[in-house]
């Protein structure tokens, strides 16, 4: 067995596995949800954020023309991006004082492990250099000056959208931000909560006209090393490409990238190691161009599915709503309980259309339609869609029937027992065939296929909530998980789950 496979296959949950669980949380070590530079003067971003006019639901499908004017982007433009991505949208202050800070995409367990770094040209109004983002003070800090963007152009083997960013932003995660809770199953919440926060990264992007694609291939290390991160604690996870130069020019070699030696406040007392995930993230690295070019070749030479038979084709809403994506970001929250009320199938169809379109990167040739995140719906109350489970087909916008009946009970108990499954009114759940997609891309694909997974699952959070419904990320049993979507699903793995419906209360805005 692979060792992205055993990583998989140990981190399951099944009801023996929470049983057997003995970890408790260890509030005296409970780390920081921020990385902090202390020696490094902060760069202030602008607050003066104006919404863009574009209809979230179109933004999040990018269906929105990019704008020659944002060719480049401005600090203003970066500020928004970074804000409804994985800036502070609402504080809330708990008895005795403590305060905790949510921010615009969803998080397992509101730990926000994901730090969002950009290497840029002279841009408009800031240097060229490579730049932290600190979400606590909004507020960009330089690591280094100059422009090191040379370095990702050879670090991607020379990538067409790197190659012409004028900025781009890399995503990381520090483990033990989500290990001291979530243990070594945190791998997996790395691209979770990465893929939320690009679907926000990625609507906002398209609503400004911005263009924006996910960068997969790369060579870790040297990515890793631009940005100074200590590899056993935080890692880069993705690039994403932003922006276009008609000319393409990356300027010539990289500044001198000496080793950084930046003091950042610890996070915790003590740290837990979880060696299991850095073998995970081992055995999918990439070590050489020549791997970066090869996995892009085998990435994109994939066949488009088939359309199934016996289809029920998708009958989006007529008239969707026009919310902006900006309003639908600072109003979003996890809903916590829902009413037991039935959505529309037009509803159903128009977030399914947005969620499953668009999403650009290096390992798809047609953007959305042959990605390797396969939708498995749990129906509940969809009004014009029997009850049932069925499985979508973004190629042809057909849902194929598999089981038409009352699931509930099902979905109350897949989801790890929580009533939130029960009670919403559709579960998507994103399953993928690693067999197929680790045979193609290597040990490199289980990120492609955790981190696309994440992505339409985060998209379709903020189509539910563009739509005036709610939505909430959830955790699953895995193998119960596929056996009860078989025998269509059988060998599938589930990699992520998104419930939706009629909330019981509204969400806390931002
Ligand atoms: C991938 C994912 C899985 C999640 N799993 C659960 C879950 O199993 N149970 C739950 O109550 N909330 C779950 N959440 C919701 C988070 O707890 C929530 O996003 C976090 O507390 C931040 O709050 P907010 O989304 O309201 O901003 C999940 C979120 C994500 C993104």
């Amino acid at each position: 067995m692979t060792t992205i496979r055993d990583y998989h296959e140990r981190t399951k949950h099944s009801t023996a596995s929470l049983r057997a669980n003995r970890h408790s949380l260890d509030w005296d070590i409970q780390p920081l949800p921020f990385k902090i530079y202390p020696g490094l003067d902060p760069i202030a971003l602008p607050r003066d954020l104006a919404p863009s006019p574009v209809a979230a639901l179109d933004a999040i499908a990018a269906l929105a023309p990019h704008r020659p004017d944002r060719a480049v982007p401005d600090l203003r433009t970066l500020a928004h991006l970074l804000h409804r991505s994985a800036g502070i949208t609402r504080s809330r202050t708990y008895p005795g004082g403590h305060v905790m800070h949510f921010r615009a995409a969803a998080c397992t367990g509101a730990l926000y492990h994901i730090d969002l770094y950009l290497v840029c040209a002279d841009l408009p109004d800031l240097p060229a250099g490579v730049y932290h983002f600190g979400p606590h003070d909004f507020a960009l800090r330089r690591l280094r000056a100059g422009d090191h963007r040379a370095a990702l152009v050879e670090a991607t083997a020379g990538a067409a959208a790197v190659a012409a960013a004028p900025a781009l932003l890399i995503c990381t995660s520090t483990f033990w931000r989500n290990a001291w809770k979530y243990q070594a199953r945190a791998y997996r919440h790395c691209f979770w909560d990465a893929g939320t926060m690009l679907a926000n990264l990625l609507g906002v992007a398209a609503a400004d006209g911005v263009a924006a694609r996910v960068v997969l291939g790369f060579v870790d290390a040297a990515v890793n090393a631009l940005l100074g991160l200590d590899t056993q604690r935080e890692v880069a996870l993705a690039l994403v490409a932003l922006g276009e130069r008609p000319d393409g020019a990356t300027g010539s070699h990289p500044p001198p990238q000496p080793p950084l030696a930046l003091e950042t406040v610890p996070l915790s007392t003590r740290e837990v190691d979880y060696p299991l995930i850095r073998a995970a993230h081992t055995a999918s690295s990439l070590a050489t161009t020549a791997e970066v070019r090869a996995w892009h070749a085998a990435a994109l030479g994939q066949a488009p599915p088939s359309a199934p038979a016996a289809s029920v084709p998708l009958r989006p809403l007529a008239h969707p709503p026009d919310r902006s994506i900006d309003d639908v970001i600072l109003h979003r929250g996890s809903t916590r309980r829902f009413a037991r009320a039935a959505i529309s199938f037009e509803q159903l169809s128009t977030a399914l259309r947005s969620a499953t379109h668009g999403t650009v990167g290096d390992w798809t040739a047609a953007p959305g339609r042959d990605g390797v995140a396969e939708p498995y719906l749990i129906v509940n109350a969809v009004d014009g869609l029997a009850a049932g489970t069925y499985v979508y087909h973004p190629a042809s916008e057909v849902l194929e029937a598999l089981r038409v009946g009352e699931v509930r009970q099902a979905a109350g108990f897949l989801d790890l027992g929580q009533e939130l499954a029960a009670d919403a009114a559709v579960n998507v759940y994103l399953l993928s065939d690693l067999e197929r997609v680790l045979e193609r891309l290597g040990e490199r694909g289980y990120r492609v296929a955790q981190l696309e997974s994440a992505i339409v699952g985060g998209k379709l959070y903020l189509a539910a909530y563009a739509l005036g419904l709610g939505a909430t990320g959830l955790t699953f049993f895995d193998d119960d998980v596929t056996h009860f979507f078989s025998p269509h699903a059988s060998g599938k793995s589930v990699m992520f789950l998104i419930a939706a419906g009629v909330p019981a209360r509204r969400a806390r805005g931002g």
